[in-house]
C-alpha cells in the first residue's frame, strides 16, 4: 500500500512572518502526532525566498520541504532562475514542476518540464510533475488524450517511483471551488496509471496526487478514490487547520 503524500503549494503567498507561523503550526501538529496516526507524508512548498525560514521552522518535525520550480541547468548565466542543486543544498527534497500556472504564465511546454524533472533527479530531488486538462479540453472530450500527451512529454526517461510523483490537476478545478466527480477522478487516475506503465517499470508504485480545490469538506471523498495517493493543495494549505484536516482525511 502506498503511503499517501499531502503537499501544500503555497504559490506566491505569505510573507516571512506568516510563512514562519504557518510552517511552525503545521510542523508541530505533525511532530505531536504519534507515528501510528501519522500514516501520511506531509510537505510544504513555500515561495523561494522563504524556503530557508520554513526549513528551519519545520526542522525535526518530519514535514518535508519542497520548491515550486527549478531551472533545467545546474548553474550559469540564467538571471532570476534557481538550480535544482541549490534547492537540494538548502534542504529541499522535492520540487513541483509544470504546474498549470507556470505553463500559462511562463509558456512552459512539456519538453521544458521534462528537462526540469531531469534536473531535479540529477540533484536528488523528487519531481512532482503536474498535468491536467482545461475546461474546453474536457468539454471537447479530450481530457484523457491531453493527460496522456503531457505524461509522455513531461516525464523524463529513467524516472522511477522513488523520484517521481504525478499530480493530476484539472485546470478548471484550480482555485475555483469546483472539482471533478469521484468517478471522473477514478477514471483519470486509472488512465494516468496505465499511461505511466508504458514508460516506467514501477508505475504501480508512483504516487498520483489529485489537486484542484481540495478542501476539508471534500478531502475524504477525493482521497478515498482508487489510485489517488494524496493531494496537492493550494488555497487550503495556507490555513494550518484546513491543511491538517485534509491530511488527516488520507
Ligand atoms: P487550489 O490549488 O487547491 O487552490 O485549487 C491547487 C494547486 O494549484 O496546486
Amino acid at each position: 500500500m502506498t503511503r499517501p503524500l499531502i503537499v501544500g503549494n503555497w504559490k506566491m503567498n505569505t510573507l516571512r512572518h506568516t510563512a514562519m507561523a504557518l510552517a511552525q503550526d503545521i510542523g508541530s501538529r505533525y511532530a505531536d502526532t504519534s507515528a501510528d496516526e501519522r500514516g501520511f507524508d506531509l510537505m510544504v512548498c513555500p515561495p523561494f525566498p522563504y524556503l530557508p525560514t520554513v526549513g528551519e521552522a519545520i526542522a525535526g518535525s518530519g514535514v518535508a520541504l519542497g520548491a515550486q520550480d527549478c531551472h533545467a541547468a545546474g548553474g550559469g548565466a540564467h538571471t532570476g532562475d534557481v538550480a535544482a542543486e541549490m534547492l537540494a543544498d538548502i534542504g529541499c527534497t522535492a520540487v513541483i514542476l509544470g504546474h498549470s500556472e507556470r505553463r500559462t504564465d511562463h509558456g512552459e511546454i512539456d519538453l521544458a518540464v521534462s528537462e526540469k524533472a531531469r534536473a531535479a533527479h540529477r540533484a536528488g530531488l523528487i519531481a512532482i510533475i503536474c498535468i491536467g486538462e482545461t475546461e474546453a479540453e474536457r468539454d471537447a472530450g479530450q481530457a484523457a488524450d491531453i493527460c496522456a500527451r503531457q505524461i509522455a512529454g513531461s516525464v523524463p526517461k529513467g524516472a522511477v517511483a522513488e523520484d517521481t510523483v504525478i499530480a493530476y490537476e484539472p485546470v478548471w478545478a484550480i482555485g475555483t471551488g469546483r472539482t471533478p466527480t469521484a468517478a471522473d477522478v477514478a477514471d483519470m487516475h486509472g488512465h494516468i496509471r496505465g499511461e505511466l506503465s508504458r514508460f516506467l517499470d514501477d508505475a504501480d508504485r508512483v504516487r498520483l496526487l489529485y489537486g484542484g480545490s481540495v478542501k476539508p469538506g471534500n478531502a475524504i471523498q477525493l482521497l478515498s478514490v482508487p489510485n489517488v495517493d494524496g493531494a496537492l493543495v493550494g488555497g487550503a494549505s495556507l490555513s494550518a487547520e484546513d491543511f491538517w484536516a485534509i491530511a488527516q482525511s488520507s
